[in-house]
């Protein structure tokens, strides 16, 4: 089944930055170790179109590992700002810094050497062996086990099924080739494979599939029921001096969002809402910035004020250049609703 998969592969590969094509590897070219790591660390949880965009910008900044171990660590985080998961973006730093400080500034040449660095697991391991030295690991991730339950027809619920998923995945996985092998799976569940209306007709697996003779692709995966996240509630207090810098603080280290700029605000939960960061006349904004986490949804309430230049603050420090590109999504949408707000008090104002 292998050698069909790779023939397709070898015809419909997708193009990524980081990628070799078959026709270059082919001929000798090898995919870099660090590309093929900051990838795949990019890709967990988040889509291929999301992460090009970033994956180019932070490899034409830091093109290589020893130019990220020296990054500092507020430039690593505002670049990283958007993709979410941020403690990604945290292992990502110190994965680099350890490379370079106990590994010479060379990743480690096979899955358990990998295994040892910070952020990267066994999904992440595998992926990088198999990728970039084509260590016959077994590559798993949501994709691959669509693929693995529908050609095997299997019905036991997600996560339940994960074992046995991986068990057929490894048993497909070849000796020769199984970086190729292992991204040839995960692009027929991009491109082919999808989680809706499948496209059997096309698919290079069709006849040995056994969910296509039985007609039940499109079932499967199974997956349990999650539970329903609940609400939680905050304030936003958004602070912008009249020369245009405004108050922000840079959040603990460990946590949710950690490490990144974000508005002065309350807890996010059931505590009661703490004084304003700075005296001044609040505004309310009028709308409620809504942002989704993993385990919940979040509904802040913004509240906005401009402050003469000679306002202090206990918490936060002024920024005059920060940009919403350098915010966490949710702290931008707070600034979306409280710039809004502010444009249309100064023209009202005039
Ligand atoms: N998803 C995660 N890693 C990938 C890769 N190397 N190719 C395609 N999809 C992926």
């Amino acid at each position: 089944m292998s050698a069909v998969l790779l023939e397709w592969y070898d015809a419909n590969a997708r193009s990524m930055p980081w990628r070799v094509p078959p026709r270059e590897k082919m001929a000798g070219v090898r995919p870099d170790p660090y590309r093929v790591w900051m990838s795949e660390v990019m890709l967990q949880q988040t889509t291929v179109a999301a992460v090009t965009e970033y994956f180019n910008r932070f490899t034409a900044r830091w093109p290589r590992v020893d130019d990220l171990a020296a990054a500092e660590d507020a430039d690593v985080m505002a670049q990283w700002a958007g993709l979410g998961y941020y403690a990604r973006a945290r292992n990502l730093l110190k994965c680099a810094r350890e490379v370079v400080a106990d590994h010479g500034g060379v990743f480690p040449q096979d899955r358990d050497g990998l295994l040892s660095l910070p952020g990267i697991g066994p999904y992440t391991a595998a992926a990088i062996a198999a990728i970039s030295y084509d260590e016959p690991a077994v590559v798993v991730d949501g994709n691959v086990e669509r693929v693995m339950a529908r050609l095997f027809d299997i019905h036991t619920p997600l996560p339940a099924a994960k074992p046995e998923l991986t068990e057929r995945a490894a048993a497909l996985t070849p000796q020769k080739r199984p970086g190729d092998h292992a991204q040839a799976v995960m692009d027929l569940g991009a491109t082919v494979c999808t989680p809706r209306n499948p496209a059997c007709g096309i698919c290079p697996l069709r006849s040995p599939c056994v969910a296509r003779t039985r007609g039940t692709a499109a079932d499967l995966p199974k997956k349990t029921p999650k539970k329903a996240k609940p609400i939680r509630q905050g304030i936003a207090y958004v602070v912008r001096r009249v020369d245009g810098a405004w108050l922000l603080e840079t959040r603990p280290p460990k946590g949710l969002l950690g490490g990144m700029l974000g508005w002065p605000g309350s807890d996010w939960g059931d505590a009661p809402a703490p004084a304003p960061p700075i005296e001044a006349a609040w505004r309310d904004a009028g709308a409620e910035a809504r942002h989704t986490f993993t385990h919940f949804h979040l509904r802040l309430k913004v509240m906005v004020a401009v402050v003469p230049m000679e306002a202090q603050s206990p918490t936060g420090d002024w920024h005059a250049r920060v940009t919403p590109s350098d915010l966490p999504t949710v702290m931008r949408k707070v600034y979306d609703i409280a710039a809004a707000h502010l444009d249309g008090a100064t023209q009202r104002d005039i």
